[in-house]
C-alpha cells in the first residue's frame, strides 16, 4: 500500500492510514463507518459486498475491527454478507489489551423485525454475546428469543433510536463504534449527526445496476462536508479516510 496523503515513508501503511484520535463525542462513542464501493458508486455486486473487496481492503477492514470497541451492522448486511462473530488474532488481542480494550469487540446488530438466524455462529459461537438492538415495540416473542441468544438493547418505537443505542453502548464503556453498513444504517447515522469518520475504499470496478450508494436514505439537508484526512493506493484501489464535518 502506497500512502498518497497523511502517510509516512515507512511503517505499516494500513496502521498509518487508520491512525487517528478518537474520543467519545459528548455522551456517545466516536462513530466511524467503513464501506467499499466501485468507482461508479455501487456497494454490492450480486447483492454482496465481497465482489468489491480485495486483499488490501480486507486488511483495512480487519485493522479497523481491531481498533473498535463495538462493530455495528444492520440486519440486512448481516444476512447478505453472512456475518460471523469477531475472532481477533492473538496479536490483535494483545494490542487491544495493551490499550485497555476488551480483547474481542462486541458485535451489535440493528433490526426492526428481530428475525435473525439464532442458530448462526454469530449467536452460537460468539465469545462475547452479540448485541441485538431492536425497537421497544418489536414482537415480544422475538425480543425474548433475542434476549436468550445474545444481549438485547431496546430503544425507540417503530425503529431503533440509534443515538439512544450509542449512548447505551457508551455507558457500557464503548469509546469507538465501527459501523460496517449497510448504506441505510450509515445514512441514518449521518442524518442523526452521529457519524464522525468514514473509511471509503474505491474499488477499480464499474458495476452499474441498482446497488445502493454508500449512503441510502433521505437527502441530507444540508449535505455534510468531509475533510480528507488520509489516502492510500494499492492495486488501483483507493483508500480514503474522511472526517465528517468542517472541523469548526
Ligand atoms: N460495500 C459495502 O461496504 C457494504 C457494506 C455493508 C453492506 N453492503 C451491502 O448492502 C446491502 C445491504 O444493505 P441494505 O441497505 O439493503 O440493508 P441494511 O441497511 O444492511 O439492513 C436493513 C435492515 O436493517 C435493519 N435496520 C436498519 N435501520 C434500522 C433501524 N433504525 N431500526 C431497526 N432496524 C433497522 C432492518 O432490519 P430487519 O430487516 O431485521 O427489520 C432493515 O431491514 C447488501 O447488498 C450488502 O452486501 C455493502
Amino acid at each position: 500500500m502506497r500512502a498518497l496523503l497523511g502517510g509516512t515513508a515507512d511503517g505499516d501503511a494500513v496502521a498509518t492510514l487508520t491512525a487517528g484520535h478518537r474520543e467519545p463525542v459528548g455522551d456517545r462513542p466516536w462513530v466511524l463507518a467503513n464501506m467499499v464501493a466501485s468507482a461508479d458508486g455501487a456497494t454490492a455486486v450480486d447483492g454482496e459486498s465481497r465482489g468489491l473487496s480485495g486483499p488490501a481492503d480486507r486488511r483495512v477492514f480487519h485493522h479497523l475491527r481491531g481498533l473498535a470497541d463495538v462493530v455495528m451492522a444492520a440486519a440486512g448486511t448481516v444476512r447478505a454478507d453472512r456475518y460471523g462473530p469477531a475472532r481477533p488474532s492473538p496479536a490483535v488481542r494483545a494490542a487491544r489489551a495493551a490499550r485497555g480494550q476488551a480483547e474481542v469487540p462486541l458485535v451489535a446488530v440493528v433490526t426492526r423485525s428481530v428475525d435473525l438466524d439464532w442458530d448462526a455462529p454469530l449467536f452460537t459461537g460468539a465469545e462475547v454475546p452479540t448485541v441485538v438492538a431492536a425497537p421497544r415495540d418489536a414482537d415480544p416473542g422475538r425480543l425474548d428469543r433475542a434476549r436468550a441468544a445474545g444481549r438485547l438493547v431496546t430503544a425507540g418505537t417503530g425503529g431503533v433510536d440509534l443515538p439512544a443505542v450509542l449512548r447505551e453502548l457508551g455507558r457500557d464503556g464503548a469509546r469507538t463504534v465501527l459501523c460496517e453498513g449497510g448504506p441505510g444504517l450509515i445514512a441514518q447515522l449521518a442524518a442523526a449527526s452521529c457519524l464522525d469518520e468514514l473509511f471509503l475504499t474505491v474499488s477499480p470496478l464499474l458495476v452499474a445496476g441498482d446497488a445502493a450508494r454508500v449512503l441510502r436514505g433521505d437527502a441530507l439537508d444540508p449535505p455534510r462536508p468531509l475533510r480528507l484526512a488520509a489516502a492510500a493506493e494499492e492495486d488501483g484501489a483507493l483508500f480514503l479516510r474522511y472526517l465528517v464535518g468542517d472541523g469548526r
